[in-house]
């Protein structure tokens, strides 16, 4: 059973020449399976920082987080890399497809990463892209796809080692008004669907709808605006 993600009083310090520029004050969170929780707030607020310290990509400076019940803030480097793998699903602002890949084959890559390709994994990769739309399009690459089409594999791609976390940074920053809600709408279908704890980074008021809970981030001190 998946038992989400938590964030204990993190702060997290940048040294910049001779001061230190506190990044993130003391944030705390916890996201249920099942949940999408967006994160507002201006830029140079600390959006980022906190979602790479929630994906495991940074350390903090101070607290801790807590991934399906495993309480990951201070092993080393190796082992965080084998829990990003398998525990996070990342959807970037820009899809992040590999160029010279087909959209079954970016799938199929991730799975690669963490061990062999089985028939079976591959039946699974198809199945998913089937569900998210894509199944017409298995074979095309990066730039035969459009904006929505290039996210929606992103989405995909991310549920690829069925992690139990859902991270997302400005999915729909490139994206016009219709796509935006589809995308945002398809994240939050899976999320439930599929009991996922996620976090979405936005600037966009109108992917407000889709989320169970949202928090602002004002110079690194996070608050909840809507239950
Ligand atoms: N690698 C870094 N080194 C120094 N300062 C950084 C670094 N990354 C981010 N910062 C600073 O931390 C603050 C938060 O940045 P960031 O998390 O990127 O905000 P956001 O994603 O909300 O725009 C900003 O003041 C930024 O300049
Ligand atoms: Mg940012």
């Amino acid at each position: 059973m998946n038992k989400g993600l938590q964030l204990r009083n993190i702060s997290k310090y940048y040294d910049e020449g001779s001061h230190r520029v506190a990044a993130l004050d003391r944030v705390s969170i916890s996201v249920a399976p099942g949940e999408l929780v967006a994160v507002i707030g201006p830029s140079g607020s600390g959006k980022s920082t906190f979602l790479s310290i929630a994906g495991a990509l940074l350390q903090a400076s101070e607290g801790e987080v807590e991934l399906n019940g495993q309480n990951i803030t201070k092993l080393p480097d190796k082992q965080l890399s084998a829990i990003r793998l398998k525990e996070i699903g990342f959807i970037m602002q820009s899809s992040n497809l590999v160029p010279y890949l087909n959209v079954l084959d970016q799938l199929l890559l991730v799975k690669k990463m963490s061990g062999k390709v089985t028939a079976k994994d591959k039946a699974w990769a198809v199945k998913l892209l089937e569900d998210l739309g894509m199944g017409a399009k298995l074979q095309r690459f990066p730039e035969e796809l459009s904006g929505g089409e290039k996210q929606r594999t992103a989405i995909a791609r991310s549920l690829v080692n069925d992690p139990n976390v859902i991270l997302a940074d400005e999915p729909t920053a490139s994206l016009d008004t219709k796509r935006a809600h589809e995308v945002v709408s398809l994240i939050e279908k899976e999320v439930k669907a599929r009991q996922k704890a996620a976090i979405m980074v936005t600037h966009d008021e109108r992917m407000l709808e889709y989320c169970n809970h949202v928090y602002r981030m004002e110079d690194g001190k996070m608050s909840l605006v809507r239950l």
